[in-house]
């Protein structure tokens, strides 16, 4: 779930409620997870994370920041973790908290025993285990975790056999303006110009584009589709064939 979904990603600290209550509708239709497949949700930092981050110049390369900066950009990111897993609830998504601290290893790079018994554990109980993207520190310098960086994690350390990036446009245009139809099928052959949003740290679209090819090349299916249309998103999570959204091709 991208922060540009469940955001108003253009206005400072401002939650689409509308789009949470639709997601969380569109998983409660989908009858996931069950015995056979689980499902992972992941969300990003919209108006919340970015604003934060942008005021106290965290990026994702570590750095020394104001200490208000670290407890506000977390605090934020906390707040909206709330309001979407209230309102996921409210559609009768009941989800477990793993924060990304508990499920990322030091490098970044996979998730930790923990993580995975946690989440093995929340699914086995019926719980939809769900983490977010927020502050990570080292010794002395602080840097942000992007939700799109806990996905890689997380598709490098267990099966994932599909990623579903849920936005706030209908799929990838070829241009930013984004005027005409979606790219259906993606492959490295198409060019895809990209504009980042003002309130954006983490690269945008771009970075979560060459994300998409990564976890495709780690054998998983990937799609971006418009999170503000239930049955979108609620056909991709049934496996159900969806047109109006981007597959990744190779
Ligand atoms: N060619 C394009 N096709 C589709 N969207 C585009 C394109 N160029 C730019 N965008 C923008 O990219 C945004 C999605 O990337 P962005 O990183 O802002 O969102 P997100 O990852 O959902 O949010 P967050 O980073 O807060 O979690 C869309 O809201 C859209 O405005
Ligand atoms: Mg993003």
């Amino acid at each position: 779930m991208g922060g540009s979904l469940i955001t108003n990603k253009d206005v400072p600290l401002s939650v689409n409620k509308s789009a949470l209550t639709k997601v969380g509708r569109a998983i409660n239709q989908s009858g996931l997870p069950n015995k056979e497949i689980g499902l992972i949700l992941i969300h990003g930092g919209g108006s919340f994370g970015h604003y934060y981050a942008k005021k106290f110049h965290l990026s994702r390369e570590p750095k020394r920041i104001e200490l208000v900066g670290i407890t506000r950009t977390s605090s934020a990111m906390l707040r909206l973790h709330s309001f979407v897993i209230e309102s996921l609830l409210s559609e009768g998504v009941a989800t477990e908290t793993i924060q990304p601290s508990e499920l990322l290893k030091p490098n970044l790079s996979s998730i930790t025993e923990n993580g995975l018994r946690h989440i093995r554990n929340s699914l086995t109980n019926g719980l939809v285990p769900i983490s977010f993207g927020g502050v990570g520190i080292t010794e002395s310098k602080a840097f942000i975790i992007s939700g799109d960086h806990i996905c890689k994690a997380v598709a490098t350390t267990m099966k994932v056999e599909k990623v579903i990036f849920a936005m706030d446009v209908d799929g990838v245009y070829a241009d930013s303006k984004m005027i005409g139809k979606i790219i259906p099928q993606l492959s490295i052959r198409n060019t895809v110009d990209t504009r980042t949003r003002f309130y954006d740290v983490t690269g945008g679209l771009e970075s979560k584009l060459r994300l998409g090819f990564e976890l495709r090349n780690l054998g998983a299916q990937v799609f971006y589709v418009n999170g503000n249309k239930p049955n979108r998103l609620t056909n991709l999570l049934t496996g159900r064939i969806e047109k109006v959204a981007t597959e990744i091709v190779s």
